[in-house]
């Protein structure tokens, strides 16, 4: 559980790190999605971060939230509340590799004008049953829309450990990190037709959040490859997540947060 609620706080700083770049994406996906807006769906909601940009969006429709986990649901409900969404919003707990929960609809009567898969659809053991699932509860001109990380957050100057940020990346690559397949291909075999692919940069200065962001996502990092790392590069990464070195991540001044998001939209 303690991991849960850490990944947790991390896709909470993920959405401040993103910031208004994810109401671009909404706004995108707006561009293809049907005018009247009734009914929305987040698959794999996590903490709602998507959930409240949608509900900013497409501000006449409900939205479901879906999530496996109970922390990740009750993270939803708070956020969805704390925004005042919660009279539109309904958050379902459910395992989406267990099937298609029927109170979604589905059978080609779906009623669902916007579907969002964000960083989800890489998670589920079936991502083609998934996404024929979709489909089916798919209103007449809904659309699809999923959204995966382009490529690892970036933080560190190639100068510290002469490149160590891209050997830690190669290795985390190596163990299938920020892994999905190009979901084009899958979405054709589902039948869908996809309008648009994008991709969302986001460059931040090294702000107190920033550095915490980062402090949190190079910590991860760490505790990931472990042994795996040379004794050096394993010196830098804990002089960087010491907070109170001069080289901690926390007190730099050179660190630049890069990250990326892509989407693809897709009809039924
Ligand atoms: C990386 S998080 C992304 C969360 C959120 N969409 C975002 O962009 O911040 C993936 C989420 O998908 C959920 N998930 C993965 N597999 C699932 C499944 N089989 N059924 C329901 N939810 C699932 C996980 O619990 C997790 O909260």
């Amino acid at each position: 559980m303690a991991t849960l609620e850490r990944l947790a706080d991390l896709l909470d700083r993920d959405a401040e790190v993103l910031g208004s770049r994810l109401d671009d994406i909404t706004a995108w996906a707006a561009e293809y999605a049907p005018g009247s807006v009734r009914r929305v769906i987040d698959i794999g909601a996590g903490t709602g971060t998507g959930t409240l940009a949608l509900a900013r969006r497409f501000d006449a429709a409900d939205l479901v939230a879906i999530d496996r986990w109970p922390t990740m649901v009750e993270r939803v409900r708070a956020a969805g509340a704390a925004h005042g969404f919660d009279g539109r919003l309904r958050v379902v707990e459910a395992d989406l590799d267990a099937g298609w929960p029927a109170e979604l609809g589905g059978d080609g009567t779906g009623s669902v004008d916007v579907a969002w898969a964000s960083a989800s659809l890489h998670e589920v053991a079936d991502p083609d049953r998934l996404l024929r699932d979709v489909r089916a509860a798919l209103a007449p001109g809904g659309v699809l829309v999923v959204v995966e990380m382009d490529s690892l957050p970036r933080f560190l100057p190639d100068s510290v450990g002469n490149g160590l940020e891209d050997r830690c990346h190669a290795t985390l690559a190596g163990d299938g990190w920020n892994s999905f397949p190009d979901w084009r291909e899958h979405l054709d075999r589902a039948g869908f037709d996809v309008a648009d692919q994008r991709s969302f940069e986001v460059v931040r200065p090294a702000t107190e959040s920033n550095r915490r962001y980062a402090r949190l996502n190079v910590e991860r990092m760490r505790s990931a490859l472990a042994d795996r790392l040379s004794e050096e590069d394993r010196r830098i990464l804990d002089d960087l997540l010491t907070d109170d070195h001069p080289d901690s991540v926390l007190l730099r001044d050179d660190l630049t947060v890069r990250i990326g998001r892509i989407g693809w939209v897709a009809r039924a």
